[in-house]
């Protein structure tokens, strides 16, 4: 028997007050139990705090929260065991442990902040314009700092490329860095709040110092709207440590001069959600647009991408008018299934039906996982 509550998912077993059929309670306990799954899920997808458990007390499980305070909490139905010296999330409202989460090792800090000194180039089919672009605003302040003393301009301190997945962004900043010859950081932003926890702020700080001693230097966030977005919701203690991650960030870009040798490309698929802090003048103020190519972009594309194949009569201009909508990647991929098809047929090369069949392939797997282009604005 039930007692109804005010709210639904207090719901009570009692011997008390109303008392309901059986066909009554137990809709009232599948209700119970649909609120408190959804409740569970909550739980799961809301931030979580990052702690370290210091003990096992009689069943419960002494933590120690970034601030330094400690609590005696329990876990998660579910959750796998955790010992002393783990890392765990727990809910932020009753620190109930949801999860355990790896612990960041030494290695992967020293990995995240290791400069790339070799960057193997890969050609680039059209994107003249934002090449053309990227050289006035990275590569010429870093090569002839002079010029712009002379003539009395100042260089923006960091572009934004932004566009569809695939359209040969990172191959753009990549580019530029070899270019230059300067100290290439890579860094993600996506890693920086899912795989460093707690430590985003700290790491962002670390790498534009490192990035000072080290250059000419060339930072390259990509994923940046991973921490520059705009639907964060500051109330909370996740989104607390992203927006922290976030302030560092424009502290650092604000803190460097716009004529020294370190320059911020940032990268993203996502530009309507960033945070407009981080586009105003004196920050990533130049904006470069990455699209998907046309069919002049797309016949050069094409033309890098087959070279080193054993072709037989292919026509690139028909292909290129084949491929309208495809990004760089889908040609590159159209290209290599191609190969594969003329292997399966035990084929020496590659005939202009097998890049017809893989074309038709490609298209097919995009039009299955379309996303809607106005996301990439
Ligand atoms: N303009 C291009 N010329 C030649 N190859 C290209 C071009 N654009 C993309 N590609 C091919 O596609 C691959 C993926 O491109 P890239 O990683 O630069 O895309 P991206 O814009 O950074 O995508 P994402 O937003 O998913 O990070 C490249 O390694 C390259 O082989
Ligand atoms: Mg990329």
């Amino acid at each position: 028997m039930i007692a109804k509550s005010s709210r639904p998912e207090m719901y009570k077993y009692s011997h008390t007050t109303e008392v309901f059929g059986l066909e009554e309670e137990n809709k009232i306990l599948k209700e119970c139990v649909t609120q408190l799954q959804e409740e569970l899920d909550r739980i799961k997808q809301a931030p979580l705090l990052v702690c370290t458990v210091k003990s096992l007390i009689k069943g419960r499980y002494l933590v120690r929260l970034p601030n330094g305070n400690q609590f005696l909490v329990s876990k998660l139905a579910g959750c796998p065991e955790v010992n002393p010296g783990d890392a765990v999330v727990a809910d932020q409202r009753n620190l109930v442990i949801v999860e355990k989460i790896p612990i960041i090792q030494e290695n992967d800090v020293e990995k995240f902040l290791k400069p790339i000194h070799t960057i193997n180039r890969e050609p680039i089919g059209g994107l003249e314009e934002q090449r053309r672009e990227l050289h006035e605003v990275i590569e010429l302040p870093i090569l002839k700092p002079e010029l712009f003393k002379n003539i009395g301009i100042v260089p923006p301190k960091g572009v934004l490329l932004y566009g569809p997945p695939g359209t040969g962004k990172t191959l753009l900043a990549r580019d530029i860095a070899s270019r230059t010859k300067a100290t290439f950081f890579h860094v993600v932003g996506s890693e920086l709040v899912q795989k460093f926890i707690g430590e985003g702020a700290k790491l962002v700080k670390e790498l534009f110092t490192l990035a000072k001693q080290k250059s000419p230097a060339i930072i390259f966030i990509d994923e940046i709207d991973a921490i520059a977005s705009t639907r964060l919701d500051a109330g909370t203690g996740g989104e607390r440590e992203v927006q922290r991650t976030f302030l560092q960030l424009l502290s650092e870009i604000d803190g460097f001069d716009p004529l020294s040798t370190v320059k911020v490309i940032g990268c993203t698929n996502r530009k309507d959600v960033l945070d407009p802090a981080l586009l105003r003048p004196g920050r990533m103020d130049r904006l470069i647009e990455v699209p998907i190519p046309t069919i002049i972009g797309r016949r050069e594309i094409i033309d890098l991408h087959t070279e080193g194949m054993n072709t037989n009569e292919v026509k690139h201009e028909i292909l290129a008018g084949l491929t309208d909508g495809f990004t760089g990647a889908d040609i590159k991929a159209a290209c290599t299934e191609a190969g594969y098809m003329a292997l399966r047929e035990n084929k020496e090369s590659i005939t202009q039906e097998h890049f017809i069949e893989a074309i038709g392939k490609i298209k097919k797997s995009r039009e299955e996982n379309s996303i809607p282009g106005e996301m990439f604005g």
